[in-house]
């Protein structure tokens, strides 16, 4: 074997490795790490404030799209002072397991059908955050369920570029205020996300 195909190997196993982590990451020491998140998170309708929105629901989500929102807060790719100091307390380690604890409250079986009508604004969305609001692959979040004060602050972030993100800015630009407000309204009432619970 050529040093050159050793190399291939020995990188593939450390992909392999990697993603292996973030898969596994242990709900049960995520669930004592969420702890000091619940404050937040675990409260239904609680408030961000200055401005007023509610804070983003957590249970059911993308554990690969929660990794990387933390990853953003911690580079400061995302703004928000708060949520930057508490994930960047943070090491891989904790991320996988917080991330592995927040998805695997698994949110109540959606039907077929996406719940009322989608708005044809909603056109485009579905190939990544599927019709019902359920991501269709996992770097896609779940949108469905969220509330929707929140979508709508998170598509205002992307419009105006204080959220940096290459794929949903240029889709964000274009909506006017009552584009978001419609596909915030719909994509809020599908079945989907839910406030974590700790027994
Ligand atoms: C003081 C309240 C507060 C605490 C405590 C808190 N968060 Fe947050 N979190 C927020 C707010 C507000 C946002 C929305 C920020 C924004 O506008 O982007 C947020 C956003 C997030 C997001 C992105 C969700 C999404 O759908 O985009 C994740 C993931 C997250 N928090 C995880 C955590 C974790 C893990 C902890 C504990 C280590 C934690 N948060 C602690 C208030 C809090
Ligand atoms: C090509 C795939 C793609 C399409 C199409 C797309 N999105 Fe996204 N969306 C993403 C990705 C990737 C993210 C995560 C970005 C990040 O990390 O901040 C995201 C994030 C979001 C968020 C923030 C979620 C949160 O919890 O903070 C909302 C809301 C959203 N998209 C709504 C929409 C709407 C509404 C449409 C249609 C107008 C749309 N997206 C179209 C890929 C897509």
């Amino acid at each position: 074997m050529n040093c050159r195909s050793k190399f291939l190997i020995a990188a593939g196993m450390l992909a392999f490795v990697s993603f292996r982590a973030l898969a596994d990451g242990d709900p049960a020491r995520g669930e004592k790490l969420a702890y000091t998140c619940m404050g937040c998170h675990g409260i239904e309708n609680y408030q961000n404030a200055y401005p007023a929105y509610s804070v983003p629901r957590l249970g059911g989500q993308q554990p690969a799209y929660i990794v990387s929102a933390l990853e953003q807060y911690q580079s400061g790719s995302r703004p928000h002072p708060t949520m930057r100091g508490f994930a960047s307390s943070l090491d891989a380690e904790d991320r996988a397991d917080l991330a592995a604890y927040f998805s695997a409250q698994v949110p109540p079986a959606a039907g077929p059908e996406p719940v009322g009508t989608a708005p044809p604004q909603a056109e485009p969305c579905g190939a990544c955050h599927g019709r019902n609001g359920r991501g269709t692959t996992p770097d896609y979040p779940n949108i469905g369920g969220q509330h929707s004060d929140y979508i709508a602050h998170a598509l205002n972030a992307y419009r105006l570029g204080k959220r940096k993100n290459p794929i949903m800015a240029p889709l964000a630009q274009p909506l006017t205020p009552e584009d978001i407000e419609a596909l915030a309204e719909y994509f809020s009432a599908q079945p989907g996300l839910q406030t974590p619970r700790q027994d």
